[in-house]
């Protein structure tokens, strides 16, 4: 049995994976760890060098290049360090979704950041979430929860998320975005958005952010008892 516990939670964009992970990892004292952070990063990189996210070729070429160190700082904010320069802001825009999208397709980008998300796994109690983590990153986790929402209240969120940061977006636009982003991230050879066969399914469609994070701990407390 592993020495630490593992909180897998995948599920497609805009589900909000990402805000219940965040709380329910610093309630438990658990680390957070954002991975679609780790493939954004990526994206920039490959995004300042040119490169666009079906360029094989180019990206096999350059993700040697890529250092990405992840910074846990007091403000609670999982910083993205890439080749030094802190860009945790600069990837949260509707180009870096896509491009984080496109450059996790490339079986040499999952090759590369395969070992760091296991790594951090093997040495803290961890919430991690993305789309691959109970599949194929920690397929031991001692949890795993599939979280969804229908497609329409999760571009409504995202829409909220992006207006109230000043970004000038239409809701139909951020609808089909996040359409295209699921069937890109379900559809893709590797390592494709899945729900994990033991996976808890968790649909929070119709369910306050209270309310997922207490499912969430509760299923959390349920299987990490069992844990020893
Ligand atoms: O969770 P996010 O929206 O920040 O993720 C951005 C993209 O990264 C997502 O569309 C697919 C990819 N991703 C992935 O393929 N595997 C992960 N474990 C996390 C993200």
């Amino acid at each position: 049995m592993d020495k630490f516990i593992s909180v897998a939670i995948d599920g497609p964009a805009g589900a909000g994976k990402s805000t219940i992970a965040r709380r329910v990892a610093r309630e438990l004292g658990y680390l957070y760890v954002d991975t679609g952070a780790i493939y954004r990063t990526v994206g920039y990189h490959m995004s300042l060098m040119g490169i666009g996210p079906k360029d094989r070729d180019g990206i096999e070429r350059c993700i040697d290049d890529v250092n990405i160190q992840i910074d846990y700082q007091d403000d609670g904010i999982q910083h993205m360090i890439l080749n030094g320069q802190d860009v945790t802001e600069l990837i949260r825009t509707p180009e870096m979704s896509k491009m984080a999208s496109g450059v996790a397709a490339q079986s040499c980008v999952r090759d590369y950041l395969l070992d760091m998300q296991r790594s951090l796994a093997r040495t803290h109690n961890v919430v991690m979430d993305g789309r691959d983590i109970g599949t194929v990153v920690l397929p031991q986790a001692t949890v795993k929860v599939f979280l969804t929402a229908s497609a329409e209240v999760r571009a409504d969120r995202r829409f909220k998320e992006l207006t109230a940061k000043g970004e000038q977006v239409k809701y139909e636009d951020v609808y089909v975005d996040i359409v295209k982003r699921d069937e890109q991230d379900m559809n893709r050879k590797i390592a494709p958005l899945k729900c994990a066969d033991d996976a808890e399914v968790l649909d929070c469609s119709q369910l306050s952010i209270d309310q997922v994070v207490a499912e969430m701990k509760a299923i959390i407390r349920k299987k990490a008892s069992s844990h020893e």
